[in-house]
């Protein structure tokens, strides 16, 4: 018998779908490394599009331990760090990460997807809830998706709508044995910052477990970017679980959950995506443990990020430009219209200028925005650069 069935069909049908409604990803070619001044697609471009803040991809203590590391372990850790990959320099990244984060504890992982989309769905199951802000990134909800837990959603950063929604958790019949209350510690498409003291109280009250993603706020925000759980002097004992990730301002790759000694024996034993998956290989760890001691003894990059920051978006709100709520390097350029972003974009693009057009599905309608991100490397005259090619394509589009 054979059945009259194409599997091969819906994935041609769907591209095509996709395709028809202009939602196709079709990365440029990054030709250089990721620095301020790139190669892409053949051109020389400023790159205003990178999550490397402090520029530590090239950093030469990280490179350098990079390749001093491959060549003594080589290429590779061979296995998953559960059965035969769990080197040493593993073992003390993990402990240099905590130590860094003033916590108990850290594990690291082989991505910060992989954290959030493997420990999350641990935390909670059938009779627990998660509670979630309700632009959290996609993989905290994904992660909650793979739980058995309920889950109820809070306005954006709204604390108050946080307390409405714990409230009624507190009806729930039976009661909820355990909650997490879920958040971005730096909202990935804004910029903006979560009101984790707020959260924490609120949380305390409840006897809530917090979870903050710091994936944008490491490296940035806090005591030589120890990140968010510093910036707002809150300790691990009031955040229970911070997860974070080395492919951002630590400029590598990797991902990290810190809190407690407990957490990290819970989240080693039950993580499908760390017990299931490859160890990072022993230069990519070696290099993020450098990234931290550049952190902890370089401070001018810190600084430079910030005076960099400092100086794009004042220039662009005194032009007129939405920069949203940004409180961070992420400073967000509203067009609302997803066809203005993507002109914009182009435009830009063809002064030199690369930034992402963030669109629909990405934000919701009428919220579409060019996502600029602002890193130490940038020069001055980079900077303005791109803010005369903003302010051109910026009149010309009628935003300002
Ligand atoms: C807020 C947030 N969380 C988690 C991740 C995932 O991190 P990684 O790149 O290490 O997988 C990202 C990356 O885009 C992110 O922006």
């Amino acid at each position: 018998m054979s059945v009259d069935r194409n599997p091969t069909q819906y994935l041609k049908e769907e591209y095509e779908r996709l395709l028809s409604e202009k939602l196709t990803w079709e990365p440029r070619e990054l030709q250089s490394s990721s620095g301020a001044d790139c190669r892409m697609d053949g051109k020389q471009v400023i790159m205003l599009a990178a999550n490397n803040y402090l520029g530590l991809s090239t950093h030469p203590r990280v490179v350098n331990a990079m390749i001093r590391a491959t060549e003594e372990y080589g290429a590779g850790a061979g296995s998953d760090r559960s059965i035969a990959g769990d080197m040493g320099v593993h073992e003390q990244l993990d402990s240099r990460l905590a130590r860094f984060k003033r916590a108990p504890a850290s594990l690291t992982y082989p991505t910060g997807y992989a954290v959030n989309e493997g420990l999350i769905p641990q935390l909670a199951t059938r009779g627990d809830l998660f509670v979630s802000d309700e632009l959290n990134h996609g993989s905290i909800i994904d992660g909650i998706r793979l739980s058995h837990a309920d889950r109820a959603v809070y306005r954006h950063k709204d604390a108050d709508d946080l307390a409405r929604v714990m409230k009624e958790a507190e009806q729930h019949d039976p009661r909820y044995r355990q909650i997490w209350i879920i958040t971005d510690g730096v909202f990935s498409m804004d910029g903006d910052l979560a009101p984790l003291p707020d959260i924490a109280n609120i949380a305390r009250e409840h006897g809530a477990g917090v979870y903050v993603d710091d994936a944008h706020g490491e490296g940035v925000l806090g005591e030589q970017g120890r990140g968010i759980v510093s910036h707002f002097g809150l300790s691990h004992k009031q955040i229970h679980a911070e997860m974070g990730t080395f492919s951002k301002a630590f400029g590598v790759v990797g991902g990290h959950v810190t809190g407690s000694e407990f957490l990290r024996k819970f989240a080693l034993n039950k993580s499908r995506s760390w017990l299931l998956s490859g160890a990072i290989p022993p230069g990519v760890a070696a290099a993020c443990i450098a990234a931290i001691d550049v952190l902890d003894s370089e401070p001018q990059w810190l600084a430079k990020l910030w005076e960099n920051r400092n100086h794009f978006i004042n220039a662009a709100q005194q032009l007129g430009f939405d920069t949203g709520n940004s409180e961070t390097p992420i400073v967000p350029i509203m067009c609302k219209e997803s066809g203005i972003a993507r002109e914009l974009a182009d435009f830009v693009w063809e002064k030199g200028i690369y930034v992402l057009p963030i669109v629909f599905p990405m934000v919701a309608r009428g919220k579409a925005r060019i996502r600029v991100q602002l890193s130490a490397k940038h020069t001055k005259d980079q900077l303005d650069q791109a803010i005369a090619a903003f302010k051109e394509g910026g009149e010309k589009l009628h935003l300002i």
